[in-house]
């Protein structure tokens, strides 16, 4: 429940110090799209965490002689005061507040940057929300060292979840699920958990190369979309479905069927694609070239039986998904064939990765 996040104890917090957190980014298999309030998701998803895309937070902190009215907190990214950010940030530290209740006594700077190109068309709301969650627990943490690894954790993906839903899949690695659903053990609608069944060794070392078909804003933003699912004439269908898929992925996770991985995977995207383009207002944010670069997958596939396959988020760039065994190939296939599709040629070798990690602050 949310009132276990609230601390009990009388904490004696530290005066002032820097803390870092290194956050990756997550893409999801079985697609959030559709909330209720305080960001509790209208479906369960379950995702890939990212090891290379990554958000980098350092703060610094300084307790004040008195709580202000306002959040006092500086914001700056990649090393140049980042102003339009601030009313996100003050959006999110009140949403957290009473699980931090020692936020308004600080005044905080917060130093971000990304290790993919600004402006890339990659969301970097789930890292950077991530990170900024992390760095103010291991703040509490300073307070109350006794706090278990696994509650810290949890924690986290508790509070990334306030910032932007799907960052609370990018906590742990390497495979994240979020959301209530029956037969899932631990599910829950508050934080995202580590999948807590077996998981084939097809699905290590898995792959995902990042094709910027468009690296530009998003034209319709994720929250925007999730709106659009209320009074969706499918939303319920599409709800159920995505429990559906998730049931049916637990086998083929435990025994590597990685043709139907592909199908369940695929199937996802177009479908995510798919209620955008059926919610009033519509829309498409698939590109001529998302679609040829879909194509030429399913070619390659056809003719070559390799284990390749795409999935989208709420944008243009495809994540092109394949396993460690077929790398050779899939590289050199998207390299003749696929990148002459991309935004200057521009894309990401990315690989599923093991989670967020603690940055050293010491000198
Ligand atoms: O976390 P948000 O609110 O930006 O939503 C993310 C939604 C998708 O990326 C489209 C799907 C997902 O599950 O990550």
């Amino acid at each position: 429940m949310e009132k276990d996040f609230v601390p009990t104890q009388n904490l004696v917090y530290p005066l002032e110090g820097t803390v870092g957190w290194k956050a990756p980014s997550n893409i999801a298999l079985v697609k959030y799209w559709g909330k209720k309030p305080h960001q509790i998701p209208a479906n369960p998803s379950i995702s890939f965490t990212l090891d290379a895309s990554a958000t980098r937070t350092f703060l610094k902190f300084r307790r004040m002689d008195e709580a202000k009215e306002a959040f006092s907190f500086d914001f700056r990214f990649e090393g140049k005061a980042k102003d339009s950010f601030k009313p996100k940030i003050a959006t999110f530290l009140g949403r957290i507040e009473t699980y931090l209740p020692f936020l308004r006594h600080y005044h905080l700077e917060i130093e971000s940057s990304n290790s993919f190109p600004h402006s890339s068309g990659i969301a970097s709301s789930a890292s950077g929300m991530a990170a900024l969650a992390l760095c103010l627990l291991e703040l509490e943490r300073l307070a109350n060292p006794e706090m278990t690894l696994e509650d810290f954790k949890q924690k986290a993906s508790f509070l990334a979840r306030l910032g932007s839903g799907s960052a609370c899949r990018s906590i742990g690695g390497s495979l994240i699920q979020w959301g209530s659903t029956p037969g899932l053990s631990g599910s829950s609608d508050l934080y995202g958990i580590p999948y807590p069944y077996e998981v084939h060794p097809n699905f290590n070392n898995f792959h995902d190369t990042i094709l910027l078909v468009h690296k530009g804003q998003k034209t319709v933003s994720s929250s925007v979309g999730h709106g659009l699912m209320k009074g969706h004439p499918f939303a319920d269908n599409r709800f159920q479905q995505a429990h559906e898929n998730l049931k049916k992925l637990r086998p083929i996770f435990k025994e590597g069927d990685l043709e139907s991985f592909i199908a369940i995977v695929e199937s996802e995207a177009l479908t995510l694609h798919a209620m955008m383009m059926t919610s009033q207002p519509y829309f498409i944010l698939m590109l001529p070239n998302t679609l040829e670069i879909i194509n030429r997958i399913w070619q390659f596939r056809k003719e070559t039986g390799t284990a390749i396959c795409f999935t989208l988020d709420a944008g243009a760039n495809v994540h092109v998904l394949y396993p460690e065994s077929e790398k050779t190939k899939c590289i050199q296939f998207i390299q003749n064939e696929l990148v002459a599709y991309c935004e200057n040629g521009h894309y990401i070798c990315d690989r599923i990765g093991k989670g967020a990690q603690r940055i050293s602050t010491s000198l």
